[in-house]
């Protein structure tokens, strides 16, 4: 799957999850996968998360990516721990580029106008909206549709089930992401049947 669209089409919600422990890799990801969400987005803020993705990307239906990259020897590390596409919460030259010599789907975060078009300059058309509430929320992305009709988002950061409908309703939101279906608390925990559940209810939103 080599393509970010198709990734983001996977599910209605892309889990962003914060692993402190390896053991807890497989575990989760079935959990994740069970309850019908495929695309899983860890998050490169525990001294864990390579080996987490290395433990994950061979789960049966689980698509891995990484998220926080913030430089390209992150998005190097990621993609040679497995990682099949590529988070960042901010959009910079060095990182599309080397996400295009390695030929790994990139979902760049904007929060702004002028950040959608250094995008689109790129060639890029599928963004994360990050931080999506602080940043104007759904509103927002309703009034990004008019001169951006190309772009496509997942708005994440602060999304919840309680505000996440309102964001699939648009016709440029193809996902959210959130970390609410897998706490750091619920893995902690080992909550896998409530994960499973967070996650099929948020598989059947929208
Ligand atoms: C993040 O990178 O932490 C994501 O934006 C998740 O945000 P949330 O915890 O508000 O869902």
């Amino acid at each position: 799957m080599s393509d970010i669209a198709a990734i983001m089409q996977l599910a209605p919600v892309i889990p962003v999850l914060t692993v402190e422990h390896v053991a807890d890799a497989q575990p989760l990801a079935e959990a994740l996968v069970a309850g019908g969400l495929r695309a899983l987005e860890i998050t490169l803020r525990t001294p864990a998360a390579l080996d987490v993705i290395r433990a994950m990307k061979d789960v049966e239906g689980a698509v891995v990516g990484a998220g926080t990259i913030l430089a390209p020897k992150h998005l190097d590390a990621a993609f040679q721990a497995g990682a099949r596409f590529i988070v960042s919460p901010g959009l910079t030259e060095r990182i599309a580029e080397e996400a295009g010599v390695a030929g790994v789907p990139l979902l760049p975060g904007v929060a702004t106008a002028t950040e959608v078009m250094r995008g689109l300059d790129l060639g890029l058309t599928h963004f994360k909206f990050f931080p999506a509430e602080q940043a104007g929320g759904a509103s927002m992305l309703k009034a990004f549709a008019g001169p951006f009709a190309a772009a496509r988002f997942c708005p994440t950061g602060g999304v919840s089930p309680g505000n996440a409908e309102t964001y699939l309703a648009l016709p440029n939101v193809l996902c959210v992401g959130g970390s609410w279906i897998a706490t750091p608390e619920l893995i902690a925990a080992g909550a896998w049947t409530e994960i499973t559940a967070r996650a099929r209810a948020a598989a059947a939103l929208r």
